[in-house]
């Protein structure tokens, strides 16, 4: 969800105000996908590279995750189930402050019983993070049972084993690389790249980005 900082630049705004314009773009995207019978949505909210930012800047992040993960009426008037990837709580080096750990945990349990669109938040994600780890315990597997360290050992041991494989990775804001988000279940993804910084991303841009697929 790139350009939030650039959206807000262009209008003399500070960079909070287009983070803020960005969680409501993802509400009206959430919407929108489920109506369109998008199985699984997953989006980058916060990196593991994202601590560095100022402090204030990552208060407010934190604050729009709190918001998302409380629109739990909507979620469910959509059908749509939540569920999150990133650095596991109980982890060295995981600084999730408790207020959204108790956001995340809420929301995955309030929206639970839904069954149609599942949107995975990556909150304190890093891929290659998730691959090294994965990799590590993949061979604690393979030592104790003499098995080999395959990629299917290293995929029983991502965040999320069930985050099926990405069919279309987006990326906004003119920005025409990707970045350190679902390496490895983007293997086969298609790429749709879009001028449009993330809160002037519509109804539009998704059906460009679907159609790559469909
Ligand atoms: C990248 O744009 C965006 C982020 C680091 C934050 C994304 C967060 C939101 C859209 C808020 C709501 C999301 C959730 C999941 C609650 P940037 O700040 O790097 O913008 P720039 O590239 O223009 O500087």
């Amino acid at each position: 969800m790139d350009g939030n900082g650039r959206w807000a630049k262009r209008r003399g705004l500070p960079r909070t105000a287009g983070h803020t314009a960005g969680e409501e773009t993802l509400a009206t995207v959430v919407r929108e996908a489920a109506r369109r019978n998008v199985g699984w949505l997953t989006v980058f909210g916060f990196s593991t590279e994202n601590w560095v930012r100022p402090p204030s800047e990552v208060r407010h992040i934190l604050g729009l995750h709190r918001k998302l993960f409380g629109r739990i009426d909507e979620l469910n008037a959509n059908n749509v189930r939540v569920r999150w990837i990133g650095r596991p709580f109980d982890e060295p080096g995981s600084r999730t402050p408790a207020p959204i750990q108790k956001a995340i945990r809420d929301a995955i349990r309030d929206t639970s019983h839904n069954t149609g669109m599942v949107l995975t938040v990556a909150f304190d994600y890093g891929s290659r993070a998730e691959i090294a780890r994965a990799a590590r315990l993949a061979a604690v597997d393979a030592a104790s049972s003499g098995g080999t360290i395959s990629p299917t050992a290293i995929a029983r041991h991502l965040y999320d084993p069930e985050l099926p494989p990405v069919d279309v990775l987006v990326r906004t804001s003119g920005e025409t690389r990707i970045s350190n988000f679902l390496l490895w279940q983007a293997r086969q993804a298609r790429v749709f790249f879009t001028d449009a910084a993330w809160p002037d991303f519509g109804a539009d841009e998704l059906d460009a980005a679907l159609a790559l697929v469909s």
